[in-house]
C-alpha cells in the first residue's frame, strides 16, 4: 500500500485520538451502522483533500466501512495531525500528509491522490478540484463535494465559465453544515487557535473580526462572550448593519486598524488587512486569519516592510517594522484554528462530516442524473442529517398535527 506520513510509530495515539473523536461523533456513527450494512461505496474510488484531524479520519473509516477505497491529502500545510496520519495509513488508505509540507510537497500530495483514479473527489478548498479540471483527460468522476465557502466560490466560478465536468455537492451549504461548523466550530476554534499560539488573556482586549459572514459571527460572538470589545469591519451593507444591531461597533479597516489588539479575518477574500493597515496598528497587535486561504492578511508586505524578524514560539512570530512597531502573525497566515490548535471540535464536524458521507452516497444513487453543475445538498438529506443528530444527543421535538399542516398551508382564514 502507497502512503507517505511523519511517522508510523504515531499510529496506536492516532488511533486513541480517533476513538475519541468518534465517541464525539454519534450521528456519523449512525450513518456507518448503514453503510457497514449495505456496502454502497463496494467497487467506487474516493479521493480527498481534507484537513488531516481526528474528525476527518473518523469519516475516512465510516466510507471504508461502506466499502471505498480511499486515497486522502492534508488540506493545509500545516492542518495535518501526524498521529491520526500514520492510524489511518495503518488502515489502508493511502493518505499523503504530513505537518509543515512545503507548498510544492503539498501540490505533490494532491496529484498522488488524483492519480487514485478516483469516482468520487470529496474537496475542501477546490484546490483539488481545480487540479482534476486542469488534468481533463485523467477525469471520469461520477462527481464531488466540497466541503468549504471559499471552495464553492472556486467552483461556481467554474461552472459560469461552463468549465466543469462533473456534479459538485456544495456540503458547505446545507443548514446543518454553515450554521453549526462555520459559525459555531469556527467560533470556539479560532479562539483556541489564538489562545494556544499566544496565551493572550482576552478579556477587554480590542478585536478586529474582518467579515461577519457565518465564519465571522461565530468569532464575533465568542469573542465578545471572553469579554473582549469587538469591531467588525464589512463590505457588504447587510452584513454591516446586522454586526451593527448585534452590538459591535462597526467601521472600515482603514480606521480598525487603528484601534485593534487581536485581528482575525474570516472573509475568503484577499488583501483585507495590508501594509498600509499595519503602519498604523499599535505596538504588540496579532494579526490571525480563520479564512481558508492565507491571502486575507498580505503576509509578503509584511514580510517586505520588516527590518527584524524572530520566531517566538510555535505559530507566534514576530516582525518588527521600520517604525519600530512589533507585530506578531500567528500561524504564518494560514487558517489558525486548523494551523495552531486542532480544527473544530468532533461535536461540530459530526454535523459536516455527515453531509459528506451522504453527500457521496447522493452522487452514487444519482449517478448520471445529475448535470454538470454546483447543487445545494437536496433539503430531505439536510434534515435526515439534523433529525439524526437531534435524536443522537437525546433531544426530542413537537410534530405538526394534521390540523397544523392544514392550517399553515392555507391562504383563505386570516383575522
Ligand atoms: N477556519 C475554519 O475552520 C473555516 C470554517 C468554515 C469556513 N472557513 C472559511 O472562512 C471564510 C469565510 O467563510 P464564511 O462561510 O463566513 O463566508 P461568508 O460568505 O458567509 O462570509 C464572508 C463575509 O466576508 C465579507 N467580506 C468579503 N470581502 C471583505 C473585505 N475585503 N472586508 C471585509 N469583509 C469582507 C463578505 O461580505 C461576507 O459577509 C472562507 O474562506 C471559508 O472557506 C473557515
Amino acid at each position: 500500500m502507497d502512503y507517505k506520513v511523519k511517522d508510523m510509530r504515531l499510529a496506536e495515539q492516532g488511533n486513541l485520538q480517533l476513538e475519541w473523536g468518534a465517541l464525539h461523533m454519534p450521528a456519523l456513527m449512525e450513518v456507518r451502522k448503514g453503510f457497514e450494512k449495505n456496502r454502497p461505496f463496494r467497487g467506487y474510488r474516493i479521493s480527498a483533500i481534507l484537513h488531516v484531524t481526528k474528525e476527518t479520519g473518523v469519516l475516512m473509516r465510516c466510507l471504508k466501512a461502506g466499502g471505498a477505497d480511499i486515497a486522502l491529502a492534508g488540506g493545509n500545510p500545516l492542518s495535518t495531525q501526524d498521529d491520526v496520519a500514520a492510524a489511518l495509513a495503518k488502515d489502508g488508505i493511502r493518505i499523503y500528509a504530513w505537518r509543515g509540507e512545503t507548498v510544492k510537497e503539498y501540490d505533490e500530495c494532491a496529484e498522488k491522490v488524483l492519480d487514485f483514479d478516483p469516482d468520487i473527489i470529496i474537496d475542501d478548498g477546490g484546490d483539488l478540484h481545480t487540479l482534476a479540471h486542469k488534468h481533463k483527460e485523467r477525469i471520469r468522476a461520477i462527481g464531488g463535494t466540497e466541503e468549504t465557502t471559499s471552495g464553492i466560490n472556486r467552483e461556481r466560478s467554474m461552472e459560469r465559465h461552463s468549465i466543469l465536468k462533473y456534479p459538485i455537492i456544495a456540503v458547505n451549504n446545507a443548514y446543518t453544515k454553515y450554521l453549526f461548523d462555520n459559525r459555531y466550530g469556527t467560533g470556539q476554534s479560532t479562539i483556541d487557535g489564538i489562545i494556544r499560539a499566544t496565551n493572550i488573556f482576552i478579556p477587554g482586549k480590542v478585536v478586529v473580526v474582518a467579515g461577519y459572514g457565518w465564519v465571522g459571527r461565530g468569532v464575533a460572538m465568542r469573542m465578545k462572550g471572553h469579554g473582549a470589545r469587538v469591531i467588525v469591519t464589512e463590505v457588504d451593507p447587510f452584513k454591516a448593519l446586522e454586526a451593527n444591531m448585534d452590538g459591535f461597533d462597526v467601521m472600515p479597516m482603514d480606521r480598525a486598524a487603528r484601534l485593534g489588539d487581536i485581528f482575525v479575518t474570516a472573509t475568503g477574500d484577499m488583501d483585507v488587512i495590508v501594509g498600509k493597515h499595519m503602519r498604523n496598528m499599535r505596538d504588540g497587535a496579532i494579526l490571525s486569519n480563520t479564512g481558508h486561504f492565507d491571502v486575507e492578511v498580505n503576509v509578503k508586505e509584511l514580510r517586505e516592510m520588516a527590518v527584524k524578524h524572530r520566531k517566538i514560539r510555535d505559530h507566534l512570530e514576530e516582525y518588527t517594522l521600520r517604525n519600530g512597531k512589533r507585530l506578531f502573525l500567528l500561524a504564518e497566515g494560514r487558517i489558525v484554528n486548523l494551523g495552531a490548535a486542532e480544527g473544530h471540535p468532533s461535536e461540530v464536524m459530526d454535523l459536516s462530516f455527515c453531509n459528506q458521507a451522504l453527500s457521496a452516497l447522493y452522487l452514487i444513487e444519482n449517478k448520471g442524473k445529475l448535470e454538470n453543475k454546483v447543487y445545494k445538498i437536496p433539503d430531505e438529506v439536510d434534515r435526515r442529517i439534523a433529525s439524526i443528530k437531534l435524536k443522537a444527543i437525546g433531544i426530542g421535538i413537537d410534530r405538526l398535527s394534521e390540523r397544523q399542516k392544514e392550517y399553515l398551508g392555507q391562504w383563505d382564514f386570516g383575522t
